[in-house]
């Protein structure tokens, strides 16, 4: 089954070709980063202008690089929420006109699902259940995946997502935008050697705002500290607290597989940490190869595929939902 994915929640405009839901024929990826770097952020009118004017030659491409005539589709799908509203729009627009025109099936999908389909395209192996930590700009969720479209929310922030932290990081020791390849980077010339508030809470939620607070607060009252120390300190604090809930999932759940997701998940420390956990703490551990764990619709057409096989299908009422939840 060849199912085209769409992708607009943020600032990528993304169109791709996915196979059986697990081979990527195409993903083709038209970053706005360059336009609203000067901005130190995304602007949302100018990401919903820029996804309109990309959206038909990012199609164009895909099907191209796939090798795939239109015609040959089988189902659009298209991320409907969680996102930007008017980004979202100019996807779930596009894909209804293309499903209507070629009378093929609708096939709104979550983003945040996208984002653990991910995993299913770069391991062939992986199956559910596993745990899932999707760490990204928006988010941080740490899912029981019971099985392709029953997901449980275990725990998740409860105020900044994990990548907000990375960017403002950044921005405030003045590394740019986004900040999170590049506080990855810094960090490796440093040692995590400064010491930052850790939010613990009874259940599985995270909070960031209080470590990222600090370093900023560091960073006004003595000027002179290391930046790469800061970055490293940083990077070590924010993983010891995903491991934590992480363990105490699986050790609740006892389950002992667990894929990361989302833009973060492509931090070389956080991964380096996760990895271990094979040795100390007898966890398998997936997370997506790097093009895969930023906003793309190779993970949009993955995930719409296990959507359609559980007769999960839209119809052209679908709508975007900027506040969209997992389930
Ligand atoms: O998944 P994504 O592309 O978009 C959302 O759905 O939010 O994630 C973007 C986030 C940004 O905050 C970016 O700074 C962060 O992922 N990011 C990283 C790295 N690469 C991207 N954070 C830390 N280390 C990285 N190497
Ligand atoms: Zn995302």
């Amino acid at each position: 089954m060849l199912i085209l994915g769409i992708e607009s929640s943020c600032d990528e405009t993304s169109v791709a070709v996915v196979k059986d839901g697990r081979e990527v024929l195409s993903n083709v990826i038209n970053s706005q980063i360059a336009i609203h770097e000067r901005f130190g952020g995304v602007v949302p009118e100018i990401a919903s202008r820029n996804h309109v004017e990309a959206i038909s030659t990012v199609t164009k491409k895909a099907l191209e690089k796939a090798g795939v005539k239109i015609e040959q589709i089988d189902a659009i799908a298209c991320t409907y929420g969680p996102g930007l509203v008017g980004a979202l729009l100019v996807g779930v627009s596009y894909a209804k006109a293309l499903s209507f025109a070629l009378d093929r099936p609708l096939i709104g999908t979550n983003h945040i699902q996208g984002h653990i389909a991910a995993n299913y395209i770069s391991h062939k192996e992986l199956k559910p259940p596993f745990l899932c930590l999707i760490i990204s700009g928006g988010h941080t969720h740490l899912v029981h995946i019971k099985d392709y479209n029953s997901f449980e929310v275990l725990g998740k922030t409860r105020d900044d997502a994990i990548g907000e932290a990375f960017d403002k990081v950044a921005r405030v020791i003045g590394l740019g935008y986004p900040g999170g390849p590049k506080v990855d980077k810094l960090a490796k010339e440093g040692e995590p050697n400064i010491i930052l508030p850790k939010t613990h809470f009874d259940n599985l939620d995270f909070s960031f705002s209080g470590i990222k607070t600090s370093v900023i607060n560091l960073h006004h009252k003595t000027p002179d500290v290391n930046k790469a120390d800061l970055c490293a300190s940083f990077e070590k604090t924010v993983t010891d607290i995903l491991i934590d809930n992480t363990l105490k999932a699986a050790k609740q759940l006892n389950i002992n597989t667990v894929a990361l997701a989302g833009g973060v998940s492509a931090n070389s420390y956080i991964r380096r940490r996760f990895l271990e956990l094979k040795d100390t703490n007898n966890l398998k551990v997936y997370y997506p190869e790097p093009i895969l764990c930023t906003d793309n619709a190779a993970m949009i057409g993955s995930a719409a595929y296990y959507n359609f096989l559980n007769n999960e299908i839209s119809d052209l009422e679908l709508n975007a939902i900027p506040n969209l939840k997992l389930n």
